[in-house]
């Protein structure tokens, strides 16, 4: 058999960010507390490593939920239904969503966004292969903004957001919110979401899922700073720095942090940034959410939950909603 790189096309190409990493990299760090914009982890080096932490023992949330998504296939098939649109947010490598494609064999397309081009098309063309009925539409965009023409494709069709992985838990609360709102007024009444959340739990079980015995976290954490030298013209040493992960109970999020060791000055271009000894960095936060707490957001952003899955555990859970008539707001 010949076997030959399947092409798609990109089906709209937003254009990366405007706005350059050393500004994005300078704001962060002006700010009290200084921060670094959590997505600059996945340069090459950084996209290993959290493929590491993924298999980690301490790392409970990606097999907590292709566990769930293994056992419950049936109800969550049945809960997207035939003739859905199905949009990724973040699309990555597409992993979790081959389970999906898998059995939902009666899509109107597949929509996957992802800020990575190069990315998008190498897991498009893969799922072009192994499925060659169905219709891919790439988009190369930030998920976060809006996406031209992507309103016209969604209106077409009955569409359905796919968003796993509890990505939903590294935006602040109220952005959450209104992210959720978009994908609803995006998707429009009727149409679906089926989102990924991790949940609230001891925190001993969440502060090693985020600093792991092997040190595979803290690595992940500190190559920020290595693709920061590299695309920012920094000068971090990684060996000043220690990661930290703290439970913040009363805002529900683990806290990931870069501490300076000692007094020390960066440098960045022509900027120089003196950090104090014990200083740290924030560099993401994920919230957790209760059962309850995340029904009560997706009501608020124009979402019925329809199912909600979870694992005997009540580690993670899955749910499935349906955006309401009328939009935010309105019960
Ligand atoms: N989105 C992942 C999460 O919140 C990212 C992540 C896992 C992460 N481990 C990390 C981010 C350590 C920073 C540091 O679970």
């Amino acid at each position: 058999m010949v076997s030959r790189q399947a092409e798609v096309p990109l089906f709209i190409d937003a254009g990366l960010p405007t706005g350059s990493i050393r500004d994005d990299v300078m704001a962060g760090l002006s700010r009290s507390p200084r921060s670094l914009p959590p997505k600059l982890f996945y340069d090459e080096e950084g996209s290993r490593l959290f493929d590491a932490i993924c298999e980690l023992d301490e790392y409970y949330p990606t097999r907590t939920e292709i566990g769930i998504m293994r056992t419950r296939l049936d109800e969550i098939v049945e809960a997207v239904g035939a003739g859905a649109l199905l949009v990724e947010y973040g699309s990555g490598s597409s992993v979790k969503t081959e389970i999906l494609l898998e059995r939902l064999d009666q899509l109107a397309g597949y929509v996957p966004i992802d800020i990575s081009r190069e990315h998008l098309l190498a897991s498009a063309s893969r799922i072009a292969r192994r499925h060659p009925n169905l219709a891919i539409y790439p988009v190369a965009a930030d998920y976060t903004t809006m996406i031209p023409g992507l309103a016209d494709l969604t209106a077409k069709h009955r569409a359905v957001v796919y968003f796993p992985g509890s990505t939903i838990g590294n935006f602040q609360p109220s952005e959450a919110e209104a992210f959720l709102t978009r994908a609803a007024k995006l998707v429009g009444p009727g149409g679906g979401m089926l989102i990924g959340v991790d949940l609230r739990k001891d925190a001993s079980v969440l502060e090693a899922a985020y600093d792991d015995a092997l040190g595979v976290t803290a690595a992940f954490n500190l190559n920020i700073l290595r693709h920061i030298n590299r695309e920012a013209g920094a000068d971090f040493d990684l060996g000043a720095f220690r990661h930290r992960a703290v439970w913040n109970g009363e805002a529900s999020r683990i806290e990931m942090h870069l501490v300076s060791r000692f007094d020390q000055e960066v440098r960045i271009g022509d900027a120089v940034i003196p950090l104090t000894s014990g200083e740290s960095i924030v560099t993401e936060h994920s919230y957790k959410y209760t059962l309850p707490g995340f029904a009560e957001m997706a009501t608020r952003a124009g979402f019925n939950t329809a199912q909600t899955w979870t694992d005997s555990g009540d580690l993670f859970s899955l749910h499935y909603l349906v955006a309401r008539a009328g939009g935010a707001g309105k019960e």
